[in-house]
């Protein structure tokens, strides 16, 4: 595993991080679950990436990691960055969602007892809330870091604007924005569009990506259909079938290129995010064992020529022939 900085900060992550938003709630297999976080350790996956509502049940993923770190993990905490989040709907009421100090801290503290930890890495505030002053949103990162319950604070999916004034508000606070998580994958280009890594290599802010693989599909899984346990046969719905056929062709032509230069899609798409210098690193989820010992030996693929990184924008931006109508 190779280890990057975090921004200008003194934290290194692994170039692959690991994700438990699917496949660690109670509705899935615990044991396997259990080798997954094993595995990753042993291969030098020092990062965890959580959030209060990882499941399902929601909750139910902090429950389980808290267990295997209870069980498993006991002696190696400092060895580990363990990361969560709030902000997304977690409990009923009027409490139970965005970005208010009451809901922020109170989740803080409920994601603390299910992971049976005194203290989280990152706190993240996990989407940016329209109807709340970014004021009391960075107060409660900023609490949390004081508070030594989060040893640093950190912000997803705030677009550029609100990102800028968010990580300004806390600095004012005396608080350092340590990492910024976007989404980022060969079909998902948002923060590079929006110029967002540019700002953070600017700031010397870290960048951990989610999504390098596009929920699964930058693998050639779907070119078929949609397979039996895939993500986009789960009843949750967070890929929907039509999400998949849309991307089938683009990704037949990424497949293709990949077997061109020996390496599978799935390596090409990894390989792709932690080309950008403003990645540190890039959150993979894995089903089982066998996807994430693939994802890591990613790792060992040659990088990325110029001409293969023009061939991927050929085919990512191409546009679908029109054809002539009657
Ligand atoms: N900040 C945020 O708002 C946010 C949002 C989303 C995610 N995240 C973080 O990012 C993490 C990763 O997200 P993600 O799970 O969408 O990442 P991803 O790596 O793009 O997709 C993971 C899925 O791809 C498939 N896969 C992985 N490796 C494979 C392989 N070698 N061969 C074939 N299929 C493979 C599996 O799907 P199947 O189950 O279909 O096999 C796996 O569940 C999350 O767990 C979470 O920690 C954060």
């Amino acid at each position: 595993m190779n280890y990057r900085r975090c921004g200008d900060s003194g934290l290194l992550f692994p170039e692959i991080s690991l994700g438990f938003w699917h496949n660690f709630g109670h509705s899935d297999d615990f044991q396997e679950a259990r080798k997954i976080m094993r595995r990753a350790f042993d291969r030098g996956v020092t990062h965890f990436d959580l959030a209060n509502n990882y499941g399902p049940p929601p909750g139910s993923a902090e429950e389980n990691v808290g267990r295997i770190l209870a069980e498993d993990f006991a002696c190696h905490r400092d060895e580990l960055i363990i990361t969560t989040k709030a902000g997304h709907l977690m409990w009923e009421g009027p409490y139970g969602e965005w970005g208010s100090r009451k809901h922020m801290l109170a989740s803080l503290d409920q994601s603390l007892r299910r992971l049976r930890l005194s203290y989280v890495d990152v706190f993240y505030s996990h989407r940016p809330d329209p109807e709340t002053r970014l004021e009391e949103t960075m107060s409660a990162l900023a609490t949390a870091v004081n508070s030594g319950k989060a040893l640093y604070a950190g912000l997803s999916k705030y677009p550029l604007k609100r990102l800028k004034k968010a990580v300004k508000i806390l600095k004012e606070m005396g608080i350092r924005c340590l990492v910024y998580q976007p989404p980022y994958s060969i079909l998902n280009r948002w923060p590079e569009r929006e110029s967002i890594l540019d700002y953070l290599l600017e700031e010397k802010i870290g960048c951990v990506v989610f999504s390098p693989l596009e929920q699964g599909m930058l693998t050639p899984k779907y070119l078929d259909g949609i397979p039996e346990g895939s993500r986009a046969a789960r009843p949750e719905g967070f890929l929907k079938d039509d999400q998949v056929i849309a991307q089938q062709e683009k990704i037949r032509a990424l497949g293709d290129l990949a077997a061109s230069q020996g390496m599978s899609i799935q390596h090409m798409a990894l390989n792709w995010t932690l080309r950008h210098r403003s990645v540190t690193s890039a959150i993979i989820g894995a089903r089982n064992v066998g996807q994430l010992d693939d994802c890591l030996n990613a790792l060992k693929a040659p990088g990325l020529d110029e001409s293969t990184l023009a061939a991927i924008d050929a085919i990512t931006t191409a546009e679908k022939p029109k054809h002539a109508e009657g």
